[in-house]
């Protein structure tokens, strides 16, 4: 949450910024500011709302310098307000910062600062950072925020200009994402690759606890003990169209029509000639004859994919598996069993609870690999292995390319597993593995189809409620639906097991509430029959997503969407898109602001 930047260079800085910032405008979205030093010393352009307001800002009093830096804001400490809007300055208007992250130790250091004379003006966790190194500077910014910096705790990463030497950024990194980007005699920092995909090829990723100069001379970077690092340079593999809707109306509708390719990349990825790799993952074959039992940790769209690999891996590798949400797993008692596994499942690897509960693994020192989207994030270095999802740059805040790439990756982890368990043989698995490739053909058709979806989004798009049922693989697919609608469209929706449904959510049903039913042809086709039939008996209307062969289906649904046919397992991973294309539709047809949905942010970086 919070985008933060700087540049260092010889274009136009604020240009830059603000760029910079709206790339990364999914991190944060409740007002941005900018600063560089000019030779009328520091300036701060700040404003509420969407960058386009701090754009017109500057377009009326530009303001530029060698270097700058930038902020788009997610409000944790203060409503989003000027004052409280980034960057925050010292009390001599000298000394600027950008933070994204909490600083928990906020409170008793503003309380010393204020003793020693600091005039706080804002609410923010982060005033007390530019003040705290404000007590700190003696003539050289470096060496002040070093000195600053083993005093705050909490998640931080910050970028800080000093108007005494205007064309130096100081940064530093501990536990919020932080990667520099290497252009021609141009330097930037960044939250995320994205604010420089336009200008940079070659990046650096921080690690927690180092800090880090850019100035014309070039970058360096230092522990905060003080000892120099070599720094390792990665090629970045986005390119800067990932960033662009290219003719799509919103990110989340390209991001919807990518997923072909998504999953045609991330297949090419994991698969071999005759099976699965996962060489990055470094998975130990000794390890998973053994492996009794895994846990899968994640939280939200992720935790769904990570559900829908529970029921993969114990249906195909007969494994148990267990599943928690981050925020629950870090603060519950697990009990240890020898020989578990533990998967984590993150588009991005910088939610915080999801960092956590790594690190409570960690500490208990059982293994655990990464199931993600960002090379080069922080939980990529926290794992003992990590498995790519190859979906490509995610910019709409509502996760849609990203679900189906996690889901086929845990289907092909659960196929491996078994194979290496001796559950299937080499050719065994082989007419799963020719399924899956036909995955993107069938996707397309879906996407090819979407005159009906958009008709049923028009005739339910002002319903005040929504059911999502499904029941075994269908069950995650039905809270992923639920998910996508309600954050986007701001409709109440719950997505339920369908048999659970008659134990409450039932006494919401009535003439006016759509249950969407994943009713694809199953082992327990003939149990969701009944729920439908539950369900229309009390006179809810039933929206059903079915496989192209059930002719059945049209009975028993007042409306019906149909995908094309495919085994349980792969209809799992196309069922979804009938669920995402509803939520975005309604959503457009109500207006929604669908790629920067209120209150949500798209790297959660806080607990
Ligand atoms: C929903 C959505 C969120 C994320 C969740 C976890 O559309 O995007 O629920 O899935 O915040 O994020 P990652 O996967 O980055 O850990």
């Amino acid at each position: 949450m919070c985008g933060i930047i700087g540049y260092v260079g010889k274009r136009k800085v604020s240009q830059v910024l603000l760029h910079g910032l709206k790339k990364m405008e999914y991190r944060g979205y409740d007002s941005s500011g900018i600063a560089a030093v000019s030779a009328g010393g520091l300036k701060i352009l700040k404003s509420v709302g969407k960058i386009e307001n701090l754009e017109r800002k500057y377009s009326e009093t530009p303001i530029e310098g060698i270097a700058g830096i930038g902020h788009s804001r997610w409000a944790t400490h203060g409503v989003p307000s000027e004052i409280n809007a980034h960057p925050h300055k010292d009390c001599s208007g000298k000394i600027a910062i950008v933070h994204n992250g909490i600083i928990e130790n906020y409170g008793e250091l503003k309380s010393d600062l204020i003793k020693k004379g600091h005039k706080f003006i804002s609410d923010t966790d982060t005033e007390v950072a530019v003040h705290l190194i404000e007590d700190c500077y003696d003539g050289n910014i470096e060496e002040a925020v070093k000195c600053a910096l083993p005093k705050l705790k909490g998640a931080f990463s910050i970028v800080c200009l000093s108007s005494d030497e205007p064309e130096k950024l100081v940064f530093a990194r501990m536990k919020s994402p932080l990667v520099v980007g290497l252009g021609k005699d141009e330097f930037f920092v960044a939250s995320d690759v994205i604010a420089f995909l336009s200008f940079a090829r070659e990046a650096v990723y921080l690690e927690n606890g180092e800090l880090g100069i850019i100035s014309p001379e070039g970058l360096k970077i230092y522990k905060f003990s003080g000892e120099e690092v070599k720094y390792k340079t990665s090629m970045i593999l986005w390119n800067a169209d990932m960033a662009e809707k290219n003719g799509f109306k919103h990110f989340m509708l390209k991001e919807i029509y990518e997923q072909p390719a998504s999953i045609s990349n991330t297949l090419a990825g994991i698969i071999t000639n005759d099976g699965f790799s996962f060489s990055d993952a470094h998975i130990d074959l000794d390890l998973i004859k053994k492996v009794r039992r895994i846990s899968i940790v994640a939280c939200g769209t992720a935790y769904n994919a990570g559900l829908l690999g529970k029921y993969f891996i114990e249906q195909i590798a007969k494994i148990p598996v267990d599943i928690d949400v981050a925020s629950e797993f870090i603060y519950r008692e697990s009990l240890p069993c020898d020989d578990s596994l533990f998967i984590v499942v993150s588009q991005s690897g910088e939610t915080a609870d999801t960092i956590e509960a790594v690190k409570k693994v960690k500490s208990k020192g059982s293994g655990i690999i990464a199931v993600t989207n960002v090379v080069g994030s922080s939980i990529t270095r926290e794992v003992d292995g990590v498995i790519y999802t190859r979906a490509g740059f995610e910019m709409g805040v509502a996760a849609t390319k990203t679900f189906t790439a996690q889901s086929l990756v845990m289907y092909a982890l659960a196929l491996y597993l078994a194979e290496a368990k001796g559950i299937l043989s080499k050719n065994a698995i082989a007419p799963y593995i020719a399924e899956l490739k036909l995955l993107p053909e069938k996707m397309e058709e879906i996407l090819k189809n979407v005159k009906n979806i958009r008709r049923v989004a028009r005739m339910f798009h002002s319903c005040r409620d929504f059911l999502f049922l499904g029941r075994n693989l269908n069950y995650p697919l039905a809270l992923e639906g639920a998910l996508k609608l309600k954050e986007i469209s701001y409709i109440h929706a719950e997505g339920y097991a369908a048999g659970e449904m008659k134990h409450g959510p039932i006494a919401l049903i009535d003439c006016d509430c759509p249950v969407v039913v994943i009713m694809t042809k199953s082992f327990l086709y003939d149990k969701v029959i009944s729920n439908i039939k539950e369900v229309s008996a009390r006179q809810g209307i039933v929206i059903g997503v079915a496989s192209e062969d059930d002719m059945e289906a049209e009975s028993y649904t007042r409306v019906l969407i149909k995908i094309p046919s495919a085994s349980p397992y792969a209809s799992a991973i196309l069922a979804v898109l009938p669920l995402q294309l509803l939520s975005y539709y309604i959503a457009d047809v109500r207006g929604c602001n669908i790629d920067k949905p209120r209150n949500l942010a798209k790297s959660v970086t806080v607990e």
